[in-house]
């Protein structure tokens, strides 16, 4: 496509422009079809709809009708969105992807749609979708209930638009804390993250869309990341991100996998065996299909041979050249029937051939108040000194908003993560940066909660009038935020733009300050000695503002704990420096998107992931670090005790009490450090439960324990083994907070 003109224009502009520029030339392409029907005219058709055979049997039964070119018309895509509209056929709803189905069997389109934090690119074709708080903060909550609403929502919103599948789902271990899509991912912990999404996206699939999980996989960084060979051993990955995957999938059923653009140990993802053919085909038993990232294919029969089953955006290497090497045997028939296989038999599971796509009004009401609770449930209280919050309306005269454009909105990630703002940018393209704010003002939030006291609002962009304003309020709020996206890492996990040098002045001028972050990760905290409370908000949504409101006045009471450790410098970073591209060579193109020039381009370089397997929290406790915030670790207006544990390998048993005045959801942790014999004497997350309680109440919590989260991956033998001897259990509160301890043993 990059011959054509709408593409150079495209590919000169930033995603968020492309996107929308695209997206509004193709509104105008395709309105007259759209307003006529976004499905093909169906004909009840053949065998395979009888609802009483497997998904499998069914499959089997259209594969047999299909023709060599109908069932190779189903393993690529023709074009997308950012091709330029005329490389879309007219059924396309208009998003990332479109793969034309077969009216005369009944085969239904797939339109794809990026989703996940919400439905994207809605507004160009004049409709709705609710912008959720983002991923990380979903996994913030610890909360599956909440997980499933998350996905349902988004499941739901993406029906009423027509859409049959996602391309949400992201589930790579934040190995790399200024990775530009940490928030599109659920944190650093393979258990919690593959729970919370695989919860997740088997909501989304009883909406009858597929679900999908990406990018397999070690896609942890985004410098480089269309070249960059990751090299890292097979027990670090299997025990790591490969084992996030693993559990989500095992939670979901979800159809699909999108490979992503890196290599991995000298191959690409996509057409890397190990990868797809043993591990996720094989050892974890995935029987839907492997969908390329976009551009992320770059062969035929090794790719095809390697598992990859879906080359998406086009048909470079899976049109006529998979034609050709199915007829010269290059890749087996049997392989081909495969392929399509997967593919439908995703279709019947969840449903499309019996369920197509029923477009309606989206309940609006319904998706901003599951934003405003998710934002609730996920703002994670950090520090709260002195009793700082909540804070009491009758006794505060006065308070400043200091900011991050808190007046009028809050901040959104960027690239095919980011959901269109409810009624467009809350600020004006030309001053925003790029960067998109949801329409949810933090000013107006407070002071409907505060209507006796003054509220007034400074940009932060003068430090001394911002002091100035906290000097003569009886509160400071100051807001400060990490903008972060797809297609780049941030070069530092200390804020942008002097903000830093913001929250000390204004500190040094109110002893009553509250700073509110919105990121999409980890950042490091100069001044947190010189401040009174910290909430991490992430980047969330668009109803975080009231959200946020609910729990500064103690409406709500914070019950969120961090997916993620908050280094207290990079310097305890695995890699201080982030292991970044070599600079191009001179003339050299270096695209920060993928476009025409992943073709072309074929600089590899490696990064070693050392670490290995001890990502995150695993790394800190493995070396002696203190972290400035540790996984797991989140405050609440109440406190809680833990007593009475009993440990067994199947299962452990505990009571958690509420011992402070107000109502309020703890989420209990469960650890386990492995006997000697393991070669890891560091402990890993093996369960997890948020339980509600009343103030002096107590409950008894028994939680399973899964053997295969307490076992190690044995590379020998290529297997999970849970190795024979003493395990020890702690339980608590946080990952550095564990009073309740046991032992039990395995195997003797
Ligand atoms: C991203 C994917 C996304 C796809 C389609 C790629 O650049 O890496 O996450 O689903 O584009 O927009």
């Amino acid at each position: 496509m990059a011959t054509m003109p709408m593409t150079k224009l495209l590919e000169t502009l930033p995603r968020p422009s492309r996107l929308t520029i695209a997206a509004l030339a193709l509104a105008l392409a395709v309105a007259p079809a759209l307003a006529q029907s976004a499905q093909p005219p169906r004909k009840p058709a053949g065998p395979w709809m009888n609802k009483t055979l497997s998904p499998d049997q069914r499959a089997d039964l259209v594969i047999k009708a299909l023709t060599l070119d109908e069932k190779i018309s189903l393993l690529h895509a023709n074009g997308w969105e950012m091709g330029g509209p005329e490389t879309l056929p007219l059924r396309a709803l208009g998003n990332a992807g479109f793969i034309a189905g077969i009216p005369r069997f009944g085969i239904p389109d797939l339109q794809m749609a990026d989703a996940t934090v919400g439905v994207t690119h809605s507004s160009v074709f004049g409709r709705y979708s609710t912008p959720l708080p983002s991923t990380i903060a979903e996994a913030s909550s610890w909360d599956v209930d909440l997980a499933r609403e998350y996905g349902s929502l988004i499941g739901r919103e993406l029906r009423d638009q027509g859409y049959t599948m996602t391309l949400g789902g992201g589930v790579d271990l934040t190995r790399e804390p200024r990775n530009g899509r940490n928030f599109e991912y659920h944190g650093e912990d393979p258990v919690l993250a593959g729970t919370m999404t695989g919860a997740e996206m088997k909501a989304l699939q009883e909406q009858h869309i597929i679900g999908d999980l990406k990018h397999y996989a070690m896609n942890d960084q985004e410098s480089g990341r269309s070249f960059v060979n990751v090299k890292v051993g097979k027990r670090a990955m299997r025990e790591s991100d490969l084992l996030g995957f693993e559990i989500a999938l095992k939670g979901s059923g979800a159809g699909a996998v999108m490979c992503s653009y890196n290599l991995v140990n000298g191959d690409y993802a996509c057409e890397n065996d190990y990868l797809l053919n043993q591990a996720l085909k094989k050892d974890f038993g995935f029987q839907g299909f492997v969908i390329s990232d976009w551009g992320a294919t770059h062969s035929t029969a090794k790719a095809a041979n390697a598992g990859l089953d879906l080359e998406m955006p086009e048909a470079d290497y899976f049109g006529e050249a998979l034609k050709k090497a199915v007829e010269s045997g290059e890749v087996p028939v049997s392989r081909l029937d495969n392929m399509a296989h997967r593919i439908l038999r995703s279709e019947f599971a969840v449903g499309l051939f019996d369920n197509p796509p029923d477009r309606r009004v989206p309940d609006v009401f319904h998706g901003l108040e599951v934003a405003e609770r998710v934002a609730e449930q996920t703002i994670v209280l950090l520090k709260n000194a002195n009793g700082q919050l909540p804070l009491a309306a009758s006794n505060i005269h006065s308070i400043a908003i200091i900011g991050s454009h808190a007046d009028v909105g809050v901040l959104s990630g960027g690239g095919s993560g980011q959901v269109d703002p409810i009624g467009g940018n809350a600020i004006p393209w030309a001053v925003s940066n790029g960067q998109v704010w949801h329409r949810s003002s933090p000013l107006k939030a407070i002071r409907a909660k505060a209507p006796g006291a003054k509220v007034a609002y400074d940009p932060g962009t003068d430090t001394n009038a911002a002091a100035a304003l906290a000097k003569a309020s009886d509160v400071a709020i100051v807001f400060v935020n990490q903008p972060t996206g797809e297609g780049d890492d941030v070069r530092s996990l200390s804020l942008p733009d002097q903000q830093d040098a913001l929250v000390s002045a204004v500190a040094a001028a109110n002893p009553h300050t509250i700073v509110v972050i919105e990121s999409g990760g980890a950042i490091t905290m100069p001044w947190i000695d010189k401040v009174s409370a910290v909430l991490e908000a992430w980047y969330p949504g668009t109803r975080g503002a009231e959200a946020l409101a609910g729990i500064l006045f103690g409406d709500v009471n914070p019950s969120a704990k961090l997916p993620v450790t908050f280094a207290k410098s990079e310097a305890d970073l695995p890699h201080p420096v982030e292991m970044l591209q070599p600079p191009p060579r001179q003339g050299e193109e270096v695209p920060m998107f993928p476009g025409a020039p992943w073709k072309v381009n074929t600089r590899r370089f490696d990064i070693e992931y050392d670490e290995g397997l001890l990502v995150g929290y695993k790394w800190y406790d493995a070396k002696n670090k203190q972290p400035l915030f540790p996984f797991g670790y989140g405050l609440s207006y109440t406190t809680y005790s833990y007593s009475g544990l009993k440990a067994s390998s199947a299962q452990v048993t505990f009571d958690v009490k509420n011992t402070g005045k107000r109502a309020g959801a703890e989420i209990a942790e469960v650890y386990a450090t492995l006997p000697l014999a393991a070669g890891e004497p560091f402990q890993r997350l093996v369960a997890f439960k948020k339980i509600a309680l009343e103030p002096g109440e107590s409950k008894s919590v028994t939680l399973d324990l899964n053997p295969h989260y307490l076992s190690i991956f044995n590379e020998d033998k290529n297997g999970w083994e849970l190795v024979a001897g003493e395990y020890t259990v702690e339980v608590g509160g946080s990952s550095r907070d564990l009073p309740l301890r046991g032992t039990f043993r395995t195997g003797d």
